[in-house]
Order: C-alpha cells, then structure tokens, then sequence
C-alpha cells in the first residue's frame, strides 16, 4: 500500500490478537497506517506486552478501581467539565430509560470520570481513527461527542464477534453456537450511541457443524477477524467509507430509515 498513512489509536482489554493483526498490518505496509497508542481500561491486559514489543506508547485507566472508589462515596465524586447527564442521557440508548435513576447517574457518572482519563491520556497522540480491538467497555456519547467532533465523521470503529444485529453484547460466539445457527461471523462497525448497534462496515461468515464446539467457533472466527479488521481500516485510510441516511419504502406508505455505510 502506497497512501498516505493515517494514525491509529487503540483501546484494548484483553489478550489483544486483532491489535496484533493490526500491527502486523501496519509494519507489512498491508495498510496505511500506524498505530500511536493502545490504551486499555485493565492494567492486566495482556496484549499490553504486544504494543511494548512493537514500540507503541501505551496508557491505562483503570475503570475498576474508578468505580469502587466513586461507589464509596459517590457525593465527592469530581465529574469532568463539561459533562452533562441530562444530554448524556438523553443520547443514550445504551441502557433502558426505565432502569433506576440512581442506577443510571451512577453507570454514566462513573463512565464519565473514566472517558475523561482516557481522553486526556489519548490527546498526547493526535490520531485520524480509534479502534477499539476487544475493548470491553460501552462508550457513553460524553467520550463519543469528543471523538466525533465533525458532524457525520464516524472516526471509532469496533470488531464484534456475531453478524450483527444478532447477538450484541459479550458473548457474540457463545450466543450464535448455543442459538443453534448454522452460520457465524464476525461484524466491524463504526460505533454510535447503542450497544453493538453502529452503521456496519464490513462482515465475515464461516459454517457451523454439528462437531462444532465454543472453541472451534472462536477460533473459525478469530482468524476471520485478523482478516475483516485490517480491511475495514485500510478502506477508512483511502477514505472511501461515508455515512449516509438511507430512506427504504416499504410499501403502503410506510417507510425505514436507517444510517448505513457506503463503501465507494
Ligand atoms: C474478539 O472476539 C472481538 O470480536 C471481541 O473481543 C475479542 C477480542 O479478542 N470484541 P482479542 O483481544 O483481539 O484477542
């Protein structure tokens, strides 16, 4: 590949093998890019030890200790400038309008404080695009407002482990096996405000059979994930991906409307 190479972030929580992937991708010259920092919300993470060995600055913010401490004493809690929770909530469709007040302000309270340490750490390295590569965590509209600053300039995507909009949540390969589906696979999509529920960029399928097992799934999948991510990045990189509205008639004038993405 020969453009004009773009700046990843990354935000990770785990073993890290789609950052690897992407890595890989970018020291091949398969993409054009360059990763400039993986941040995690686990100081355990163990694909940490990936970005140190390829030179990547690394950072964490550890949401676990955030809250515990914030659910000691949630009246001195400090929350970042600017924050909102009325707007916040209203953006949301993260979590069920119905849950118990004190419950909401304090998932979205918290979340706040921790975005907040995030985006200080990640405004040391100016980026173009924020992969979140097992990153375990749901983003409020506080942290997404900050990243997708232009209106309509999708710039976070996210690897999940399902076809979307089937299975959302943790456990996409899980969920698909014990559904009994005959197909799986992998979606990657740029994030809005919903759980898993962004315009879709780009999908992978494999076969299930019978013999299959949760591990067989996960590791079908995982290999075509290494693949579908580094696609998708080098399709942002050339610049070829927008959201758009798009209006579909369903007769007896009634009408959908959804964002999706269009590849040119
Ligand atoms: C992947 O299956 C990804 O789809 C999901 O979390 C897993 C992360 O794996 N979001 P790894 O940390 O990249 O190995």
């Amino acid at each position: 590949m020969g453009g004009k190479k773009i700046r990843i972030g990354a935000l990770i929580s785990g073993g890290g093998t789609n950052l690897q992937a992407i890595i890989d991708a970018c020291v091949q010259n398969k993409i054009d890019a360059r990763i400039v920092f993986v941040g995690t919300d686990n100081p355990d993470a163990k694909g940490l030890a990936r970005a140190e060995k390829a030179n990547i600055p690394t950072f964490v913010t550890d949401y676990s200790s955030i809250i515990k401490e914030y659910g000691e004493n949630p009246d001195a809690a400090i929350l970042p400038e600017g924050f909102e929770l009325a707007d916040i909530m209203q953006k949301q469709f993260l979590i069920s309008q119905d849950t118990e007040p004190e419950k909401l302000k304090a998932f979205f309270e918290t979340r706040a404080i921790a975005e907040r340490s995030l985006l200080d750490a990640m405004n040391q390295y100016p980026f173009d695009l924020l992969v979140l590569a097992g990153f375990m965590r749901n983003l409020t509209p506080y942290f997404i407002d900050e990243i997708n600053d232009e209106p309509g300039r999708y710039r976070i995507m996210n690897i999940h482990p399902a076809l979307l909009p089937a299975f959302p949540g943790t456990d996409g390969y899980g969920d698909t096996l014990r559904y009994g589906c005959r197909v799986g696979g992998c979606t990657v999509h740029f994030i809005d405000y919903g759980e898993d529920s962004g315009p879709i960029i780009g999908q992978k399928s494999f076969p299930i059979s019978d013999t299959d097992t949760k591990e067989s799934v996960i590791r079908k999948g995982l290999h075509l994930e290494w693949q579908l991510y580094p696609e998708s990045i080098q399709k942002f990189a050339e610049g070829r991906l927008s959201v758009v509205e798009k209006n579909y008639d369903l007769g007896n004038s009634k009408s959908f409307s959804r964002k999706i993405v269009v590849c040119s």
